[in-house]
């Protein structure tokens, strides 16, 4: 069951001048948001990742290329088409943007009543909205009388007021500690599962990306410089901007202290990367009958979408002569 949008962008470019000078923010993106699926775009401070989804509501109108939402190219849509697209996206953000002077409940039911659902069916509506994201006895609280967690809690049933089939968060966690970022992003899956949304997380914690997402996009300068499975880019990340992101959330890989210390023993470095299937443990036990002990001194194994992977070091040292010629030839 999906009825999530599709997204497309198909060669996106933004440029913003100011002045004199130009800044590129996105520059020839093209990516695909499969319908019902979780995409993270990650990428330091600056890559685009809002200007990005800014393009997506319409909020901001690239220089060049086309945005097709299920299809549609909505950068030549009239301001009036916009708006009734918007209504079909709901929207997260790092600073909740929730009203003070409103209730919880005032809040949620907020975007509805500005369409114009009538008091009875806005008051059932909230309700059912409040249940669902594990507020129900909080509707009468004021934004400000809540934790982070709880006010991210209730953009999402804002966000979600009008069915959505879009759903955009802009480092929707950014502000909350890592048990109630993974308790939000838990229900941003629920929101995926149950209602079949599409959903955005844009980030720059690959934890973020580790924990929802199915694909990811990786942006830096204003363009994607890698995407793919969340399982290829953490297995096989093929640039360093990716590497760099993946090593932030898999503690796979000596840092430079650790390097250090494991440099200044005895016998050799190697490091290995797994896949499913590869004869790593088969190598290892022919160059210990060779006369090589092997250590396995710092890494770990990780299972991402159903896949196993790892890398490990280890450290071979030559017990006798055979074994060093073992090791100078693994
Ligand atoms: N309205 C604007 N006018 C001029 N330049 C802009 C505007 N909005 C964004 N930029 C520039 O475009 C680039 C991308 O900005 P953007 O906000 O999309 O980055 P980001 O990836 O979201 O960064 P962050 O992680 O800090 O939120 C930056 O160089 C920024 O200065
Ligand atoms: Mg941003």
């Amino acid at each position: 069951m999906s009825n999530g949008t599709e997204v497309e962008f198909r060669n996106v470019g933004k440029i913003f001048s100011q002045g004199k000078s130009q800044v590129t923010a996105l520059d020839d993106v093209s990516i695909t948001i499969p319908s019902g699926s979780i995409v993270g775009i990650i990428g330091y401070s600056g890559a685009g990742k809002s200007t990005l989804v800014r393009q997506i509501n319409g909020l901001d109108t690239p220089t060049s290329g086309q945005i097709l939402l299920d299809g549609r190219d909505i950068v030549p849509l009239p301001e009036r088409q916009l708006r009734s697209i918007r209504r079909n996206i709901g929207m997260i953000f790092q600073q909740f943007n929730l009203l003070t002077s409103r209730t919880v409940a005032g809040n949620i039911a907020y975007p509805l009543k500005l369409q114009g659902m009538p008091k009875a069916e806005r008051e059932a509506r909230v309700k059912e909205l409040l249940d669902f994201v594990g507020l129900s006895d909080k509707g009468r609280s004021y934004p400000e009388q809540l934790s982070g967690g709880q006010k991210q809690r209730v953009g999402i049933a804002r966000a979600l007021a009008n069915n959505p089939s879009l759903l955009l968060a802009d480092e929707a966690t950014s502000a909350l500690d890592p048990t109630t970022t993974r308790e939000v992003l838990e229900l941003l899956r629920k929101v995926n599962e149950e209602f079949g949304i599409t959903i955005v997380v844009i980030t720059h914690e690959m934890e973020v990306v580790r924990t929802i997402a199915d694909a990811v996009v990786v942006m830096a300068n204003g363009k994607v410089v890698e995407q793919g499975s969340v399982y290829e880019v953490f297995s096989t990340p093929k640039t360093d901007t990716a590497a760099n992101f993946v090593a932030t959330s898999l503690r796979n890989t000596p840092d430079l202290v650790e390097a250090e210390a494991l440099h200044s023993q005895e016998g050799r470095l190697f490091t290995v990367t797994m896949k499913e299937g590869a004869g790593f443990f088969h190598a290892i036990s022919e160059v210990e009958r060779a006369g090589v002990s092997v250590n396995i001194v710092h890494g770990g194994v990780t299972t991402l979408q159903s896949h196993s992977f790892g890398r490990l070091t280890v450290r071979m040292t030559a017990t006798d002569a055979a074994g060093e010629d073992a090791v100078e030839n693994f």
